[in-house]
């Protein structure tokens, strides 16, 4: 894995929406795998300047999002259906985009047609990935096993109270997601691993020197050919 450690947020989030530009110039119909949360907002911030300037054309892009909670209507303010329009989508010209579907009405179907329609789509030529504090990767969480394909998992106990800030009570948090799996991440050509601030050096620390474990799932990214790491100087504190 390539460790690219970057002064702040700020200046992570523009090495890595440049990648991703320079992708999109060197193949204009190339597919993306896109995350939500807090980490990559700064990139697609960084994507949204270079669109308003004439630097970057999505005109020919298709997007595959990492995952969604399950269920979850796609009106809702907390799905990342409408995370990924308010954040990215609806402000540039990006000519197809999936999130798997939290209205669907089975999961397990969901997941077999999501994984398909990737497929279909010639697979994911680079992949955004954040990372949780746990070690997540997607929503694939600690656990005894690897999942391969996407699939339909319940949330660690960690992630629900991390992604309580998003809703007005825990409570709300959806218990379940539908999510990319190992192998379908590992698909991806090259995958891109964010991650800022102090909370995130621990698991940043073990996913790129810890065992190769799914009880780190993050660890497994050390296994796949072309992983990039840009973090920040705080979330670098552990591996310097
Ligand atoms: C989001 C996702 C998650 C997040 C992770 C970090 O689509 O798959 O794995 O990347 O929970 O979230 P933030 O960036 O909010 O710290």
């Amino acid at each position: 894995m390539k460790l690219s450690v970057q002064k702040n947020y700020e200046a992570l989030s523009r090495e890595c929406a440049k990648i991703i530009r320079e992708l999109v110039a060197s193949k204009p119909n190339c597919v993306l795998g896109l995350a939500t949360g807090s980490t990559p907002v700064g990139t697609y911030e960084q994507l949204i300047h270079m669109y308003d300037a004439g630097d970057v054309d999505f005109s020919r892009v298709t997007a595959f999002n990492l995952d969604e909670y399950f269920p979850i209507k796609k009106s809702s303010d907390q799905s990342y259906y409408h995370f990924m329009r308010k954040n990215l989508f609806d402000r540039i010209n990006i000519a197809q985009t999936f999130i798997p579907d939290g209205e669907a009405p089975d999961a397990a179907a969901e997941c077999a047609a999501y994984e398909e329609k990737i497929a279909a789509h010639g697979g994911i030529d680079l992949q955004i990935l954040g990372i949780g504090n746990n070690g997540h990767i997607g929503f694939n969480e600690p656990g005894d096993a690897f999942v391969a394909a996407t699939n339909y998992t319940p949330l660690d106990e960690s992630t629900i109270k991390a992604n309580a800030r998003f809703f007005a009570d825990e409570s709300e948090v959806p218990r379940y997601a539908v999510t990319m799996g190992i192998r379908t991440i590992f698909r991806a050509g090259k995958i891109i691993l964010l991650a800022s601030g102090a909370g995130k050096a621990d698991a940043i620390f073990k996913a790129l020197h810890g065992p190769i474990t799914p009880q780190m799932p993050a660890s497994v990214l050390q296994l796949h050919p072309d992983v990039t790491v840009i973090v920040d100087e705080d979330a670098a504190g552990l591996v310097k």
